[in-house]
């Protein structure tokens, strides 16, 4: 103490603000002028490269789609988008056919708007996580076969530490963090981290206040009980199936079924039949080709989220060499295309804790925000898992089951308890916001604001 020359107090200032420099010609680097086939838009957008891991060569790429000017997007506050798979991209579900302003033509090359777009509400972050989703990358290519929940929660966290640099007008902001499907788990534990980070820390940059889930993975036990039960009583599979599956797969891990129950799960599949399991009233894409996708996967919430068709207007898109470089993305010329769920990073899924229940435990006692919502017509994470899984929390209750309403109609039910809010949307499937857009934006405007559901 006491001994810095005045010469190297220069030098830290000089380090300083060389270091502040160089974060926001990153910003402005990654400013997007103007993606293909984009209508003209009042908001401001920007896109590219977070290294999470030097060592490893670990980037995730992120899109900041920010409010419009004549919303105030400066007073407005920041959420970060995750969808799950595991392995899938949130820039192909999340910004493309659900929350983000934009949405792809069949043709895959023009945007047409989404009018329910949450960026009218809040500044949205999507991540593509963990590497190898995506344009996502890592360097180390046994990293794709090796990825699991603890991995993915750290780079994500890495992500925040450094996109905040790049993005200092957002520091302090009201941060939330949202997500879908397996982000079930993505998003508890990111939370905790960031929690548990700024333990003791007054006014920390990353100003985290809650975060919203919806038909997302909690609970292994409760989610598998709550889904065999939804499948049975809405008449998609045979009484003895519904059997088998109890006794096979109940207390297993939905990550790393065992044989048995892998076994239960394929028949139930071929029960089934060729419906849309994300939205089980509305009907599948007409694709051969896509539908084989479609049955690959073992595990429900591994393979393809809703309508295929729409996914292949994106798969289109991204992978447009223009596309990636209005997005500068893609820039050291990976060795594979653009997809919209990584095969390599599901299949290989390592870690996967089988409840987030003491997650959401150490949370709420946290008092941060929590809200979980669920589209009743999807059959892969059901509002019956949903419900079941809420319920071994064991929270006392502030307002009972309740319908809540848009415009006189019934939007669906919710439920207040003490330090968690659970909403359904009625007629929705898996992706709530591409089901039912103008339902799935009363519930983000409801929990932004942090007010119940009209009732
Ligand atoms: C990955 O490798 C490429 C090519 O060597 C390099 O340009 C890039 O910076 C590396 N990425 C990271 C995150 O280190
Ligand atoms: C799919 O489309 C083709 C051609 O349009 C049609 O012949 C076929 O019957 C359709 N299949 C289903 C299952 O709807
Ligand atoms: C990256 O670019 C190369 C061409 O340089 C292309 O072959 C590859 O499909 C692209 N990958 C992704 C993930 O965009």
């Amino acid at each position: 103490m006491g001994d810095h020359s005045p010469f190297a107090f220069l030098c830290i200032l000089l380090l300083f603000f060389g270091a502040c420099f160089a974060s926001i010609q990153d910003q402005v680097r990654d400013r997007i002028t103007n993606l293909p086939g984009q209508p003209n838009v009042g908001f401001a957008q920007y896109s590219g490269y977070v290294t999470v891991n030097k060592k490893a060569g670990r980037a995730l790429f992120y899109w900041l789609i920010e409010s419009p000017k004549n919303r105030g997007p400066e007073s407005r506050p920041l959420v970060l988008w995750l969808n799950g798979g595991p392995g899938c991209s949130s820039v192909a579900y999340g910004a493309a056919e659900e929350i983000g302003p934009f949405r792809i033509r069949p043709d895959g090359k023009a945007l047409y708007l989404n009018p329910y777009a949450w960026n009218n509400l809040a500044n949205l972050l999507f991540l593509e996580s963990p590497a190898g989703v995506g344009f996502s990358y890592s360097n180390t290519t046994t990293d794709l076969y090796t990825t699991g929940d603890q991995r993915t929660a750290e780079d994500a966290y890495a992500f925040l530490v450094n996109w905040f640099e790049r993005f200092p007008q957002y520091k302090h902001r009201d941060f939330y963090i949202a997500g879908e499907s397996y982000a079930g788990h993505y998003v508890p534990q990111l939370s905790q981290l960031v929690y548990e980070r700024n333990k003791g820390i007054q006014n920390p940059v990353i100003n985290f206040k809650g975060f919203l889930v919806g038909n997302a993975v909690t609970d292994d036990y409760h989610d598998y009980v709550g889904t065999f039960q939804y499948w049975w009583t809405h008449g998609l599979i045979s009484d003895s199936t519904y059997r088998m599956l109890r006794v096979t797969c109940d207390f297993g891990s939905s990550q790393h079924p065992s044989v048995e129950c892998m076994r239960a799960l394929k028949i139930a599949e071929v029960e089934q039949g060729n419906i849309d399991p994300y939205s089980i009233f509305t009907r599948p894409c007409n694709s051969t080709e896509t539908l084989k996708h479609n049955l690959r996967g073992h595990y429900p919430w591994m393979s393809r989220a809703y309508d295929p068709c729409t996914e292949r207007y994106s798969e289109v898109y991204f992978n447009h060499p223009e596309v990636q470089r209005a997005f500068h993305a893609n820039v050291t010329g990976i060795s594979y295309p653009w997809q919209t769920c990584s095969d390599i990073v599901g299949t290989y899924w390592a870690d996967s804790p089988l409840s987030m229940v003491p997650i959401y435990r150490e949370l709420i006692a946290a008092g941060l925000r929590i809200w979980v919502y669920s589209g009743d017509t999807d059959a892969v994470v059901p509002v019956t898992a949903t419900r079941y899984s809420i319920d071994a929390l064991k929270l006392p209750t502030i307002t009972n089951w309740s319908p809540w309403y848009d415009n006189g109609k019934v939007g669906g039910w919710n439920q207040i308890y003490k330090g968690l809010t659970f909403v359904t949307v009625t007629g929705a499937g898996h992706e709530v916001p591409l089901h039912r857009p103008r339902q799935a934006f009363i519930v983000f405007r409801s929990f932004l604001e942090g007010k119940p559901m009209a009732s």
